[in-house]
């Protein structure tokens, strides 16, 4: 099992701060002492997460920035260090779906979800693992990617192609970046109730209300602090994966040894 880490005074930078998993993961990180940097393209929920972030009696700075920009990166990561000194964690969460056939996706959609979804966590996590190589004493790095990372479902496959790409790009640099001990990891959630879903509807024009979520069974639900709580232990004691749901992580190890009766569970629950 890997040593414990200290967290009390490691700063810790996430994208997508200000609403559900990534406010819940920086009040959750404040809470055991850790200064805080989150981003966003909207003001007013980072000043909210800014707000209970103090009311938990933690430290946080916010920034305006769509990680689409290609210069956030060291803007975000020089505003960091420059507050709170060099960072120990960087959680590259923000992101968004598409509800969407895969013969229906087409390619500005698809280009689009990638840019926000991957693109963005790998010049993140490069530029983040860059600088904590050049100082030489360690880190973590972390990416939400998804359950769907290791199995699709209809009209979410490009949302599940960005996050399998997530994952499998963490899981090289995992490799790549153990001799320096900087630890990488994904986090896998399940449905966690937060505005995803809405966004998703609205990015994709849907006029059917929320996405998904009236679909899924109650015990496939969470709220974003059980995923937060999830993010704090991997960061005091770093794992590869972060699962929340074990009845999910078995399913996605059916679908990689028996894909034909994953195919037909699904095709009969949804
Ligand atoms: N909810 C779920 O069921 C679920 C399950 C598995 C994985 N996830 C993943 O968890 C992560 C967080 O999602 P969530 O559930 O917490 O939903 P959310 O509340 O909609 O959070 C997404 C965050 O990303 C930010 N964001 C989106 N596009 C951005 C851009 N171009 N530039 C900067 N920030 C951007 C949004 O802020 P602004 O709009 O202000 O920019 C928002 O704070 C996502 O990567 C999602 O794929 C969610």
């Amino acid at each position: 099992m890997a040593s414990r880490v200290q967290l009390e005074g490691r700063p810790i930078v996430i994208t997508g701060g200000g609403t559900g998993i990534g406010a819940a993961v920086a009040v959750a990180c404040a809470t055991v002492g850790m200064p805080v940097t989150i981003t966003g393209r909207r003001l007013e929920p980072l000043e909210q997460t800014r707000e209970a972030v103090l009311e938990a009696g933690g430290q946080a700075q916010i920034l305006q920035l769509d990680v689409t920009d290609p210069d956030h990166v060291d803007i975000l990561l020089d505003t960091a260090e420059d507050a709170f000194g060099p960072f120990w964690a960087v959680l590259a969460n923000a992101g968004r779906g598409l509800l969407r056939s895969g013969h229906g996706t087409s390619d500005p959609e698809m280009h689009a979800i990638f840019d926000v979804n991957f693109h963005a966590t790998h010049a993140l996590l490069r530029e983040a693992a860059n600088r904590m190589l050049a100082r030489g004493d360690g880190g973590h790095l972390l990416a939400t990617s998804s359950c769907v990372s290791k199995f699709a479902v209809p009209n979410h496959g490009a949302y599940a192609a960005t996050k399998a790409a997530q994952d499998l790009l963490c899981q090289a640099m995992r490799l790549e970046l153990a001799p320096a001990g900087i630890h990488v990891s994904t986090i896998h959630p399940i449905t966690t109730t937060t505005e995803f879903f809405d966004v998703s509807a609205k990015v994709s024009g849907s006029t059917n209300g929320p996405s998904g979520t009236h679909l899924t069974p109650r015990r496939f639900m969470q709220p974003a602090r059980q995923v937060a709580d999830a993010v704090v232990r991997c960061l005091r004691r770093p794992v590869p994966e972060v699962w929340t749901s074990h009845i999910v992580r078995m399913l996605s190890a059916i679908r990689t040894l028996r894909p034909t009766v994953l195919d037909r569970q699904l095709r009969k629950f949804l």
